[in-house]
This record gives C-alpha cells, structure tokens and sequence, in this order.
C-alpha cells in the first residue's frame, strides 16, 4: 500500500506536504538539478520587497549548536525584477508543485504594492506574508502589534483572493492571539515559525559575530519550540497551519503534523544536503506505510494528549 500524502487545501490540492522554506531556496531555480522540485509539496520564495534590498553587511551567517544564526537583512532583487526574471522559471518549470511568495513591506502600502503588483501573473498560488522577520529594522513590527496584524491582513485580502498564509513570529508571549487576528481578518492560512532572535560573541574580538550585531536562529536546535508554536497556533484558530522550523527527517514532519500542521516547510536542513526535503517527504510516505496509516490527513491534529497536566 503507497500512502496517500495529497491533501485538499487554499482550493488546489497539494501532492505531498513539504515545501522548501523561504530563503533558502532562492527562487526555485537555484536548487534545478539538485532535487526533483516538482515532486515536493511546493516552495516559497525569498521574500519580495517593492523595491530591490542588497541585505546587510557580513557576515551574515554562522553555524550555532544545532543550528544557525543569519542576518542576511531580505536581501532580494524587488517586485519588478522578480516577475520579470523569477517568476517565469517557476511558471515554466513546476507544474505541480505549489509557489508562494513571500512578501515583505514597511509599511501596511509597502506590502499592499507588492501583492497588487504581482497578482495579475501567473506561476504562483498565493502569498506568504512576512511579519517576522527578525533581522530588519521593523522586521517583527507588524507580528508583534495586534493592531497593525489585523490593519494589514484585512487590507491585503482586500487586494487579492489567492490563498494569504501569514508567517507569524516566535517571538510573541501568545501567538494563539495573533493566531486569531490572522482569521479574523481574513488571512487563509499560518506558517509557523520564523526564526528566534540571538547572537553570537567572538571572545576574542569582543565583538559580535554577525554584522547586524544579532540575527535569527533556526535549525534543529528550535524544533520543539516550533512544534509547540504551531500546537499553540493551531488549537487557537481554525485556519490551516503550515509547521516550519528545525525538520530535517519524516519524523521531525510528523510531530508538526501531530500537533495541527497541514504542511511543513524545511529550510536549514537544505543547507546540510540540498535534498534534504525531498528526504523528508520520503520519510514521512515510509512512516506511514510503516505503520499501516492509509492517509496522512488522517494524522493531522492526532495529538493524544494526556488527561493531567498543564496545556
Ligand atoms: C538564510 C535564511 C534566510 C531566510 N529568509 C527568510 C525570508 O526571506 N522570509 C521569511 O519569511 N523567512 C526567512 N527565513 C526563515 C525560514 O523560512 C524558516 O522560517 C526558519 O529558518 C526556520 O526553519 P528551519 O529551522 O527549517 O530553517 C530565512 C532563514 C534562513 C536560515
């Protein structure tokens, strides 16, 4: 018996469950002939800004126990140029994988330019939206201000009707409220999480590693963190929850599931063995199969949790 791993979800149906994370995989061309792209669940894209950003100064990267720090500060090459250069390899080359972009913005015009912008193509399914991106100035300003989340949800589904997944910050003390705003304004969908604030201390320069002084952690070492963060997300609202942070194996994937994920996002995990999601996937198809589980949308949410203790 094969496992069926498609699911019905943002009106398209999604072959398989995983999806490279963005900003770490470009644009989708970068990794061609280092995974079969098209058999993945889909991708999303480094995020998009109105205008071009050449990002911050080095270094912007450097391994952490378990993990990584990075700073690269949304370098990208802008609205124009993506849908002008990026936007029609992913239109010509994926035709079952599912793209989102992931957009960013300074302000609520910003991020409303972006997605009224590129609407009108074709090669992409929806929009992932950046509130949590915590090496920018103002990069977490709108996932963390209840406020301007809902100011900015509600406005950008006033621009478009293709699927608005918001990808929400750890960095908040309950995310299951802006897990709430999110739906009540409009949003489709959550990815949880983007990455944790920290820093890195050369001892012997006495200075920080990264140039922006800090950046965000990710990899293995935030795995419990983010399964927890999507539990939490996902038990607060109603609204499909892609799980993202530290997944390197099938069974990394099954505990997001396990905990309310739809879909699951690997990103770091890429930068150790540029295959590392199309691993995942395989992982999760021997899981099941393994265990007699005819379908994984028969897992999603499964958590059994026990009678006592604190939830
Ligand atoms: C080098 C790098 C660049 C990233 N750039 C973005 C970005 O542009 N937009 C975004 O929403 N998340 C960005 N992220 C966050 C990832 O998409 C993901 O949420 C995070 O790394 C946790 O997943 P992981 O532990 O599997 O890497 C970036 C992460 C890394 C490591």
């Amino acid at each position: 018996m094969v496992p069926e791993l498609r699911q019905s979800l943002f009106g398209v149906e999604f072959q398989a469950p995983v999806l490279l994370a963005s900003g770490t995989c470009g644009y989708g061309r970068e990794y061609a002939g280092l995974i079969p792209l098209d058999e993945l669940g889909g991708l999303v894209t480094k995020a998009v800004s109105v205008e071009p950003r050449s990002g911050n100064p080095p270094h912007r990267v450097a391994e952490t126990p378990g993990g990584m720090i990075n700073a690269i500060g949304l370098e990208n090459v802008g609205l124009d140029a993506f849908a002008s250069e990026k936007l029609p390899w992913l239109r010509e080359n994926l035709a079952r994988a599912h793209v989102f972009v992931n957009v960013v913005g300074r302000t609520v015009e910003e991020y409303a330019a972006v997605v009224s912008g590129l609407d009108g193509e074709e090669g992409f399914l929806g929009y992932e939206i950046n509130v949590s991106c915590p090496n920018v100035k103002g990069g977490t300003m709108f996932g963390t201000d209840e406020a301007a989340l809902a100011e900015l949800v509600g406005r950008l589904r006033s621009e478009t009707e293709r699927p608005v997944i918001v990808k929400l910050t750890p960095n908040v003390p309950d995310i299951g409220i802006y897990a709430r705003i999110c739906e009540e304004n409009g949003a489709d969908g959550l990815s949880t999480i983007n990455t944790f604030p920290g820093m890195l201390i050369d001892i012997h320069l006495r200075k920080p590693v990264i140039g922006n002084v800090s950046g965000g952690i990710s990899g293995p070492a935030i795995l419990p963190m983010g399964v927890y963060l999507t539990w939490r997300a996902a038990t607060a609202c109603s609204l499909p929850v892609i799980g993202i942070g530290g997944i390197r194996s099938g069974e990394d994937a099954l505990q997001y599931i396990l905990a309310g994920a739809h879909l699951v996002q690997v990103g770091t995990a890429s930068f150790v063995d540029p295959a590392a999601a199309a691993t995942v996937q395989e992982g999760i198809s021997s899981y099941l199969a393994g265990a007699g589980i005819g379908s994984l949308s028969e897992l999603v949410g499964g958590l059994r949790l026990p009678e006592h203790g604190q939830h």
